[in-house]
């Protein structure tokens, strides 16, 4: 799928930091002068902020890992749909918390599902829509699960079920292993396709972490949003 934006994903375990960052980086864009849109998967649509309730606020109800999986993929559909590939064919700079990629690692690798039958389906979902660079926040999953409860402690509002917030979720509650398998399998993503992925240390301040990340976006945007400065 060709189109004339950018396409930026932020990607990483629990805890990395990812909204924060995203924020961050929509600002500079926007003050560069760029058109800059920011959503979160899954969500970012109306149909997709229901299944995102399905999917993330009801612990107490098994769901089947393939049910898990397809849902994800229909609110990335809807998502590519209603809003990535028009914003992206105005030419906008479009930041995504979250897209495909979570799903090889979670589903994938987390959940140990098999890659090969996961990728066309994410094919067929995206309708062959991809990055032009996803942005791995670095965290060691212990550390970035930490770092979540101690936000969760420090602000009473932090279970609420809103866009702003992030709430403790069903994949909050599985066990280290499984946030490890998901780390390792971010790293091997990375790794396969250099070109199309920054690994940014997660970990230190939250402007060092900006600046680390402007430097590895920054070089992109003359030539790709050069129609809409
Ligand atoms: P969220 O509260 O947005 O977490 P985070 O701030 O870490 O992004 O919840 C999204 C959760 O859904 C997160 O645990 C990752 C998981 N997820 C998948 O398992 N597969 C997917 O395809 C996507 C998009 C998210």
């Amino acid at each position: 799928m060709s189109c004339k934006g950018l396409f930026l994903t932020f990607e990483g375990p629990e805890g990395s930091g990812k909204t924060t960052q995203s924020a961050m980086l929509a600002r500079r864009l926007e003050g560069a002068g760029h058109r800059v849109l920011a959503v979160r998967e899954p969500g970012g649509t109306a149909v997709g902020e229901a299944l995102r309730d399905m999917l993330l606020n009801h612990p107490d109800q098994p769901l089947d890992v393939r049910a898990e999986t397809l849902i994800f993929a229909a609110a990335r559909a809807q998502l590519v749909t209603e809003v990535l590939k028009p914003a992206l064919d105005q030419g906008r700079v479009v930041l995504c918390d979250r897209f495909a990629d979570s799903t090889l690692a979670y589903q994938g690798f987390g959940h140990r599902q098999d890659l090969s039958l996961l990728r066309p389906m994410i094919e067929y979902a995206t309708c062959g829509l991809e990055p032009s660079l996803r942005i791995l926040l670095d965290i060691p999953p212990a550390d970035g699960l930490a770092r979540r409860l101690t936000e969760e402690h420090k602000d009473a509002q932090f279970r609420l079920a809103d866009a702003d917030t992030r709430e403790w979720n069903r994949m909050d509650a599985l066990d280290l292993s499984f946030h490890q398998r998901v780390h390792e399998g971010y790293l091997k993503l990375a790794g396969q396709d250099p070109e199309h992925w920054l690994i940014v240390d997660a970990k230190g301040a939250t402007a060092t972490v900006h600046a680390r990340i402007w430097d590895g976006v920054s070089v992109l945007l003359p030539k790709a949003t050069e129609a809409i400065v």
